[in-house]
């Protein structure tokens, strides 16, 4: 498929999503999240890819935010529709796919790039990092899941004064917070990614998604985490993954995963 906004870089089973629009930080303009949609969707039904990772083109910027010049002369109901349907196509998109996806923060993560991140399963920022949610600089609340997802990740107080305080944290105070997992030098970002990548498309991918899910639920309102974790774990041992870990287990070799 042919994209404006964005390159994607295959690698045996591990693909990398690069936002490429430099010149404005990476800023996620409605085309880009359509593209971005398409592409998860594309790479999810991809019976190659086993780990995605996302980052963003250039030196500077992961994603410095949603594209401003696009939305400042919103009314109330288009603000409503803006934050309503990239919610549903990328950020929520993105955190219920059942591949596993790494944001590899290569710089500024602003505002919806810090969201796209945080809706990612897990992060890894470069030393050169910066990670805020500027929006009540601008007059607006931060719209593509922030203030729910930062909470989850570094505790309401934390969340609060980020959000409130309109600042910015660098790569080492994101990883005291636990918003990043490591901090790796710039240069080696995508590497040490596909390395953690790779030893995550040794494991059985039917079982990775049934984790995701279950850890997902476990932060719905509507659904209880503990019975969707008995449900999952119940599905594994209808899986040829399944028979195939503990046979190999057993035989005293390493698993060759089915993938179903
Ligand atoms: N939306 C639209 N354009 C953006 C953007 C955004 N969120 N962030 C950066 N850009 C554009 C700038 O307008 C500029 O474009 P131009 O060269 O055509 O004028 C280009 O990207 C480079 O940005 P610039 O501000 O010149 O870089 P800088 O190094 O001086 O500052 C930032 C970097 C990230 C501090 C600054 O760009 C910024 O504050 N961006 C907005 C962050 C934000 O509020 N995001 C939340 C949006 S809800």
């Amino acid at each position: 498929m042919e994209y404006n906004n964005i390159l994607i870089d295959y690698a045996g089973d591990i693909a990398t999503i690069v936002i490429n629009r430099p010149s404005k930080l990476n800023a996620l303009n409605k085309e880009t999240i359509r593209e971005l949609h398409k592409a998860f969707k594309e790479l999810d039904g991809d019976g190659e890819v086993k780990v995605i990772l996302i980052t963003g083109s250039g030196e500077k910027a992961f994603v410095a935010g949603a594209d401003i010049a696009e939305f400042s002369d919103f009314s109330v109901a288009e603000g409503e529709k803006l934050a309503a349907d990239g919610q549903e196509r990328l950020f929520n998109f993105v955190e219920q796919l059942s591949t596993p996806v790494i944001a590899a923060v290569n710089g500024f993560a602003l505002g919806g790039g810090l969201e796209l991140a945080m809706a990612c399963h897990f992060r890894v920022a470069g030393r050169n990092a910066k990670m805020g949610l500027p929006e009540v600089s601008l007059g607006l609340i931060p719209g593509y899941g922030g203030t729910q997802r930062l909470p989850q990740l570094v505790g309401k107080g934390r969340a609060m004064e980020m959000i409130m305080t309109a600042g910015m944290i660098d790569a080492g105070r994101a990883l005291d917070f636990g918003l990043v997992n490591h901090v790796v030098a710039q240069e080696e970002l995508l590497e040490y990614c596909k390395k953690l990548a790779k030893k995550i498309s040794n494991n059985s991918t039917v079982a990775i998604s049934h984790a995701i899910k279950a850890v997902n639920d476990g932060f719905k309102n509507s659904v209880n985490g503990y019975a969707s974790e008995i449900k999952a774990f119940g599905d594994c041992f209808g899986t040829a993954d399944f028979k195939e870990g503990t046979t190999a287990f057993l035989e005293k070799r390493k698993a060759n995963f089915p993938g179903a």
